[in-house]
């Protein structure tokens, strides 16, 4: 068996029985040239980056909206870089298709250049990510040329970015002055220079991410930016009602899996304390013989 698979590399790689055709760069950058949209989403956890991978979704982003949505904080700013690989590396276990992307926590490329590449390093070669993404837009471009020596594909992420919150005075919708679009404009450029592979384009009017989108050459990923981008990214738990807040403007709900949950915690619930389960069928037995040795050797102790 060969070490390597190789392929030509501008040819489609056929999918094989069974084997899903893998997502890579180029194959999201087809699907802008062809005009096909990008499906991405987040995921956390093993059981749930493999439904979404099951469901043809393009891209799995192992987001720092995990400190907020899996462990309750109420930004994503306290998450660090060994709780982001925990979960990425879960991911990655259950992904074959799909490209897994980590989302970099804040603190993690702020200071040290040489740190920041080291960290990337961990998300690939501990957590299995194919890609890292980081927030930012031209104050980035010195990293993201650092990250491409390290062979560290980068997805870029501009407009509400949510670890700059304190910066921006609450989640708020950027881009709305000709200021905010001209800048939101060349930190694009910039990043697309730098040697990005997509870009987020987050809570920015419709009219700007369908601007940049025409501007720039690699995909744009939009949450919260319009149907004009060349794909869409959600946060899973708004998906399917499981972030016990209100709901954003931008976000579709496909499902109530807090209902269904809440209604299968009860029902179980209710059966433990009705004696209801476990039942005869959901319990394991003795053999006819070790059952009958084992009375007679019950009734032989109570006469003792
Ligand atoms: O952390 C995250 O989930 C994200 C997406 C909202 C793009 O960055």
């Amino acid at each position: 068996m060969s070490v390597t698979n190789f392929h030509g590399a501008d040819e489609a790689v056929p999918a094989l029985s069974g084997i899903p055709t893998k997502v890579t760069s180029q194959s999201l950058l087809d699907k802008k040239l062809n005009g096909r949209p990008i499906a991405a989403l987040t995921a956390y956890d093993y059981a749930t980056a493999r439904l979404v991978d099951e469901a043809g979704i393009d891209l799995i982003l192992v987001g720092d909206s995990l400190a907020m949505v899996v462990m309750g904080y109420d930004s994503t700013l306290p998450v660090t870089v060994d709780e982001m690989l925990h979960h990425t590396k879960a991911v990655r276990r259950a992904v074959k298709r799909a490209m897994v992307v980590a989302d970099m926590p804040y603190g993690s490329y702020h200071t040290d250049l040489a740190q920041a590449v080291a960290n990337a390093i961990r998300f690939v070669k501990e957590g299995g990510a194919e890609a890292v993404k980081i927030e930012g837009g031209a104050n980035r471009v010195e990293l993201i040329e650092r990250l491409a020596d390290a062979e560290i594909p980068v997805v870029g992420h501009i407009g509400l970015t949510p670890q700059s919150v304190h910066r921006m005075g609450g989640y708020k919708v950027q881009g709305k002055s000709m200021t905010a679009i001209e800048r939101l404009i060349k930190d694009a450029l910039a990043l697309e220079r730098a040697g990005v592979i997509a870009v987020v384009l987050e809570g920015i009017p419709r009219e700007v991410a369908q601007r940049i989108t025409a501007e720039l050459t690699v995909p744009t990923i939009g949450i919260g930016a319009g149907p004009d981008t060349d794909g869409q990214i959600l946060v899973l738990h708004d998906l399917v009602n499981l972030t016990f807040s209100g709901r954003a403007k931008f976000v579709r709900q496909y499902g109530d899996a807090a209902a269904l949950f809440r209604g299968a915690f009860e029902a179980y619930r209710r059966d433990v304390e009705t004696r209801t389960f476990p039942d005869e069928t959901e319990s394991y037995h003795l053999t006819k013989e070790t059952r009958a040795v084992l009375e007679t050797a019950t009734l032989a102790r109570r006469k003792a």
